[in-house]
């Protein structure tokens, strides 16, 4: 089946409303033909220009992209400062197709951990799309589940502590409030390439009822027919949300 009749299939049914995807396997993809890492994180920059544009196509509402984690400082730093520049390039050069394609662009994560050349574009492309409708693709830059979740404590215990929150008051949503994610729909869907089954710090909270689909595709094969794929496998699961399957067909869901 080719990409335009794939997507139809997916048309057919219930679209995830965010997915999230943890774009791995781009260093394994370069080495196994004998490249620089590097270059496995460029075409891993096509992959993502092109699973953006399926994603919009399909209609999709938010798209997350796990670009960066806070762990990933730790690797070297030609390596850091090659993904550096590529980000730069990437938001420079989508800037067009972003624009043109009422997406808005979002970013969570440390950012003022990144460098200048990379945080004023991101910053810049942030404001001029705010206001876009089409598709929230949120990317995800010195990121992690843990610290995200440790930044929303932090803001609420300092609440508790100057006594404009009482603890008994926090619940799910006022909590959702202090998360980078605000404003973003749950993640229905989890895509991991390249083979390894953990989520690596990714979306921890929002990700509590998402499905998770594996694939050994390394991120730099992974492009719009993988991520059919991935939503028609999606499309064939029951979401239980803790309900028994006998519960959900009386409610008709
Ligand atoms: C994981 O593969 C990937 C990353 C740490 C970086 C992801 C970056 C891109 C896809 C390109 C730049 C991003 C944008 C938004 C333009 P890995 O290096 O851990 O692969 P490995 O596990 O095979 O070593």
């Amino acid at each position: 089946m080719d990409t335009s009749e794939l997507e139809a299939k997916v048309r057919q049914r219930g679209l995830p409303k965010h997915i999230g995807v943890i774009m791995d396997g781009n260093g394994r993809w370069a080495e196994a033909r004998g490249e620089d890492r590097l270059v496995g994180h460029r075409e891993g920059s096509t992959s993502v220009r092109e699973v953006t544009r399926c994603a919009r196509r399909l209609g999709v509402q938010a798209l997350t992209l796990y670009a960066f984690s806070s762990q990933n400082w730790s690797r070297p730093p030609e390596e850091v400062a090659g993904l550096m520049d590529l980000l730069r390039e990437y938001l420079l050069k989508e800037r067009e197709e972003i624009l043109g394609n009422q997406i808005r662009l979002n970013a969570i994560g440390e950012l003022d951990r990144l460098p200048r050349y990379v945080k004023e574009p991101l910053d810049e492309l942030r404001a001029v799309s705010a206001h876009h409708t089409g598709m929230t693709l949120t990317l995800a830059l010195s990121y992690g589940g843990k610290e995200e979740l440790l930044a929303a404590t932090r803001a609420l215990m300092a609440r508790a502590v100057a006594g404009t929150l009482a603890p008994d008051r926090l619940t799910e949503e006022l909590f959702e409030q202090h998360l980078w994610t605000k404003g973003l729909p749950p993640v229905d869907l989890v895509v991991r390439t390249s083979g390894e089954r953990r989520l690596s710090n990714f979306l921890l909270w929002q990700s509590a009822y998402a499905e998770l689909h594996f694939t050994d595709t390394h991120w730099p094969d992974f492009r719009a027919q993988q991520l059919c794929e991935a939503i028609l496998a999606y499309q064939h699961r029951e979401r239980r949300f803790g309900l028994t399957g006998a519960q959900l067909r009386r409610a008709g869901t």
